[in-house]
């Protein structure tokens, strides 16, 4: 329960260093690592010990603030621009990294002239607004998404848009976090999201944490589940949602919506306006990060599990047509795609 209450990424006691849960460990070990150089940060971003797109955001603002302590007064606008684009080619696909760079930058050029302190101060006021407001976005959206639903309802979800993706409540696991604090009883149903098991490994531990009792899937279980009847929303984050509504989630995340049309189960799209791109027209404009094949044949296997030398796509995202979302919910609401 802990980790729930606490946040996945956060400035250290002394305020010069980012502290981060490292979720590659999770569930078994809760680990939290110090970081204050910046290949450390890309790294922790690269390798997904801090992920979920509003997480690695807030991190990014915090590790920008952090930068600049250790930076000379007469080069933080040349050393921080440069670190910025560093830690923005760590992943290209969720938005939120390169909004939170943008607007940490957005301060330096507007505190251009003040003294470097000053300046410093700056930065990390609005590294803890970017978080604050991602806070504040997750409870409403929780609202928002809860009221959708009705006691006894059976979720889906994907990947893990819970309190580690986010801040506190998530976006995707959002309305089930809140009917767990309301005493609501719902059956959530959690993809495993191969290959990386993001819902197994934090969906499942989440959801536990917080008192609900998640029935662990498959990701091609998740047709059959829907076949059944046991499920009446399936509930996603998102990593960037184009103008025209089309999402790029965790891969798998298409499937899933094309599976809930087929059974008339309505698919909610859950994220902060933070995650609208609107200079992306589609999802035909947003770039999808290819991972390592390893990812696919070797990770949480005692042996590799195809021969070796065996060729691997490995895409970490996909993208949901807008035609497949039945409303998305950010903090401002409930929206069909196109009237975002
Ligand atoms: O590769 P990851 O684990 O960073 O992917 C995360 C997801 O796809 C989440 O569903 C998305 O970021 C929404 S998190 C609120």
């Amino acid at each position: 329960m802990e980790y729930l209450d606490t946040d996945p990424v956060r400035l250290s006691p002394d305020g010069k260093a980012v502290v981060y849960i490292d979720q590659r460990l999770l569930p078994h070990k809760t680990e939290h690592i110090s970081v204050y150089k910046a290949e450390d940060m890309y790294n922790a971003i690269k390798t997904l010990a801090v992920r979920g797109a509003p997480c690695i955001g807030i991190f990014a603002a915090y590790c920008v603030y952090v930068i600049s302590l250790y930076t000379a007064d007469p080069a933080l606008d040349s050393e921080l621009e440069s670190f910025c684009a560093y830690l923005d080619s760590s992943r290209p696909t969720a938005v939120n990294l390169s909004y939170a760079l943008f607007e940490m930058k957005k301060v330096l050029s507007e505190s251009r002239g003040l003294p470097a302190e000053i300046r410093r101060e700056r930065l990390r006021r609005r590294a803890q607004e970017i978080h604050q407001s991602d806070i504040d976005s997750c409870e409403r959206i929780a609202g928002f998404g809860l009221s959708l639903l009705k006691a006894g309802d059976g979720v889906i979800t994907h990947c893990n848009a819970g309190a580690l993706a986010t801040s506190r409540l998530g976006t995707g696991l959002g309305p089930l976090l809140l009917a767990a604090r309301k005493g609501i009883e719902l059956h959530p149903y959690v993809d495993e999201t191969r290959p990386l098991l993001q819902g197994a490994r934090l969906t499942a531990f989440e959801l536990k944490q917080a008192g609900l009792e998640p029935t662990l899937i498959c990701d091609n279980m998740a047709a059959y589940v829907m076949s059944q009847g046991l499920v009446d929303a399936v509930m996603i984050g998102a990593d960037r949602i184009a103008a025209n509504g089309d999402t790029a989630n965790k891969i798998g995340s298409s499937q899933l919506a094309i599976a809930a049309k087929y059974y008339g189960v309505p698919f909610y799209v859950l994220a902060p306006t933070s995650t609208v791109d609107k200079s992306c027209k589609t999802g035909r404009d947003i770039k999808i990060e290819l991972r390592e094949g390893d990812e696919i044949k070797k990770m949480f296997f005692e042996a590799p599990t195809a021969p070796e030398g065996v060729k691997c796509l490995n895409p970490a995202f996909d993208i949901t047509d807008h035609t497949l979302i039945t409303k998305i919910i950010t903090e401002n609401g409930i929206f069909s795609p196109k009237e975002l």
